[in-house]
């Protein structure tokens, strides 16, 4: 479900898809399914996804590369997508080669950690949020976010919880949410009320239960 969330988000109408971290190749394949003609990139730095990336995606007309980040991308791609990584391994990749971001249209990342951030680093280099999913796996909550070109303004509150997020807040965000907080009462009561890990908990409690309002 995740993978095919993360292949509706890409526009295929603005060009090849270089995709970071391939490793079964599972996303090419179904974005080769729905586009016969896109050019397509697998990339991976570790030996063993890189031989499951090869075998998996042979005959599909879909290139392939071992090597590391957005090191071989060039202009005839116009998407970048970093997905199943955390938020430190992204912005290494991402500047490593910033001047790349020149010909790209679109980044759609599923970062495992520090979403927020994610959003704060992209938006940095001149990208707006086009577009974010939640959705819940075998337990575990997941946002994938599309960034576009271009600029926009955001409220702490849209960078924190996604501005596509907080305005459907749909029953999977109210469920990550309330999750959250259910976890937050369990942790405070045993801090110390002066200490500044027990005020950040209790501020972000009471902004997840205003938004679950
Ligand atoms: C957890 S997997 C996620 C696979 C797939 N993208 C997904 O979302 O299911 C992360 C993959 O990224 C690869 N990876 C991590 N850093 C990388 C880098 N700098 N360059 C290329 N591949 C990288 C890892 O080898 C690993 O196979």
């Amino acid at each position: 479900m995740r993978i095919k969330k993360i292949a509706d988000l890409i526009d295929l109408n603005l060009g090849g898809v270089y995709d970071v971290g391939s490793d079964h190749g599972y996303l090419l394949i179904l974005l080769r399914e729905k586009n016969k003609n896109i050019k397509l990139m697998g990339v991976e730095n570790k030996k063993e996804p890189f031989n499951n990336l090869s075998k998996n995606v042979k005959g599909k007309n879909i290139l392939i590369s071992f090597s590391d980040g957005i090191d071989k991308l060039d202009e005839s791609f116009s998407t970048i997508v970093l997905a199943g990584m955390g938020y430190k391994n992204i912005v290494e990749i991402i500047l490593k080669h910033k001047e790349k971001l020149d010909y790209i249209s679109q980044i759609v990342i599923d970062s495992h950690t520090n979403i927020d951030l994610c959003r704060k680093f992209f938006i940095s280099l001149g990208f707006f949020i086009e577009n974010e999913v939640i959705l819940k796996e075998k337990d575990i909550f997941y946002e994938i976010i599309s960034f576009k070109k271009g600029n926009k303004n955001y409220s702490e509150m849209e960078l924190h919880y996604g501005p596509c997020l907080l305005k459907e807040r749909n029953d999977v965000f109210k469920e990550k949410y309330l999750k959250r907080n259910k976890k937050i009462e369990t942790i405070i009561p045993k801090l110390n009320c002066d200490s500044l890990e027990y005020k950040n908990f209790l501020e972000e409690y009471k902004l997840n239960n205003e938004v679950l309002k």
